[in-house]
């Protein structure tokens, strides 16, 4: 298993790249299994997570293809349609295996995904959603086993107790697609990977109207063709990187194509510490302004600010001299990452649903533990300001959802180095 090595205190400088989005891939590189020809798709990033959906592709009959950052995927009508355990249980959004299959072959047997190291994670979104538009389902020997032979077009409500499901609007939409009639959506998820799902789903000749809107309004078309597709730049890598240059002294870090409109949360919170975007020729670097105050953040589906960049807000939170607050309200127990924090010297504690941060204390760095792919990225970020050397162990975590996060960093001044524990 590699750990990255890292030597904290250096200057960062240089432009930082930004890959193909991770949480658009998934959804849509599954949605490809609608399609009656060929999809060619670009800017996919080789992450074990796209490489785990392609394998999960090939299981249900898929014909694929990954070559660089091109995937070719080509699918007949016919084929299995069973998405197995070992497979949907090392990767929540195998799940969209359901709505990808009830969409093209009306029959699906998926495995449950169970929990993860962030919490619960339920499925009871996904599964109302289907049974709202007509799908039997029963649940048997851990898998769902779903008959969508008399499904129909319907108003589906897909709110829950944390809010919208970005995963339950996904897979509910693929199967909706294909239904005759309209389907209505309330309460679907807004974030941009939905909409880019959306984008794909019309390019591929279905009619998706209110994308990146709460209520989508799909009116199902019983062919979908395959196209040429490129996979918008990954939101939540565009923000770690945010972060990263907001902890680089000197503002001579820069990001390319940050689409800064799907950050305003963020920057809103950079904005209280001080920070605001300066965009020249295409490249975004963070300019201090010498003003900061305590933050008080809560995490919110988007666009509120993303679950997914709390652990890297907590880091950059330690270098300022505030007591901010933190509130986790789509994920309640995802904090995992504030213990190996505190062996770094981080005065952060835990109170309910909050984490407060009581920063402007030395990092020093030390061995920690990755848990999760956020608050893996996360411990880097801590390593490269903290003083000496931090060790981060359990890296395929951050090789799940950062294409070479090691080799981009080193090319801008930071010392990783990857090495095989
Ligand atoms: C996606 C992202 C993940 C991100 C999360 C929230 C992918 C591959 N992953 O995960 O990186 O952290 O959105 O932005 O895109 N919920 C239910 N019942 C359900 C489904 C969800 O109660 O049936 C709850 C979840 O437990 C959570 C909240 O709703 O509290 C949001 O989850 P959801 O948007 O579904 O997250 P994912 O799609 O799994």
């Amino acid at each position: 298993m590699d750990k990255f090595v890292i030597e904290g205190g250096h200057h960062l400088e240089g432009v930082l790249e930004i890959g193909g989005s991770k949480n658009a891939s998934l959804p849509i590189l599954m949605a490809a299994l609608l399609c009656k020809s060929r999809t060619v798709f670009e800017n996919v990033p080789d992450l074990r997570d796209t490489r785990t959906l392609m394998k999960i592709l090939e299981v249900l009959g898929a014909q694929t293809k990954f070559e660089g950052h091109r995937v070719t995927i080509e699918c007949a009508d016919e084929g299995p349609v069973v998405a197995p355990y070992e497979l949907v249980s090392t990767q929540r959004a195998s799940f969209y295996a359901l709505g990808a299959l009830l969409g093209r072959r009306r029959q699906a047997r998926v495995s449950l995904p169970g929990g993860c190291v962030i919490g619960q994670r339920p499925v009871d979104l996904h599964l109302k959603g289907f049974e709202a538009l007509g799908v039997k389902i029963e649940i048997d020997g851990g898998y769902v086993i779903a008959d969508a032979s008399e499904a129909r077009a319907a108003h589906v409500f897909l709110g829950g107790a944390y809010g919208s499901s970005v995963g339950a609007t996904c897979n509910v939409l693929m199967l909706a697609a294909t239904l005759d009639g309209t389907t209505d959506l309330d309460n679907a998820a807004c974030e941009p990977e939905v909409a880019e799902l959306c984008r794909f789903l019309n390019a591929c000749g279905a009619r998706v109207e209110g994308m990146g809107s709460p209520h989508l309004r799909v009116t199902g078309v019983p062919q979908l063709d395959g196209v040429g597709f490129t996979i918008a730049p990954d939101r939540i890598e565009a923000a770690t990187f945010l972060v990263v240059a907001c902890l680089s002294v000197g503002e001579k870090l820069g990001i390319r194509d940050v689409r800064l409109r799907e950050h305003g949360a963020l920057l809103n919170v950079l904005a209280t510490l001080g920070f605001v975007p300066e965009v020249t020729d295409g490249i975004l670097r963070m300019r201090r302004t010498g003003v900061s105050s305590p933050v008080e953040c809560t995490t919110l589906p988007y666009p509120g600010f993303p679950t997914d960049v709390q652990a890297q807000l907590m880091v950059l939170l330690t270098q300022f001299p505030h007591l901010s607050v933190i509130t986790e309200k789509v994920y309640p127990d995802r904090f995992m990452h504030m213990a190996e924090l505190g062996r770094l010297g981080a005065a952060v504690r835990k109170e309910g649903p909050s984490a407060l941060v009581n920063g402007g204390r030395r990092l020093s760095g030390a061995p920690v533990m990755a848990s999760d792919l956020r608050a893996s990225a996360a411990l880097v970020m801590a390593g490269l300001v903290a003083e000496g050397i931090t060790t981060v162990n359990r890296v395929y975590h951050i090789d799940r959802g950062y294409e070479q996060l090691d080799a981009k960093l080193s090319a801008v001044g930071a010392v990783v180095r990857r090495e095989s524990a």
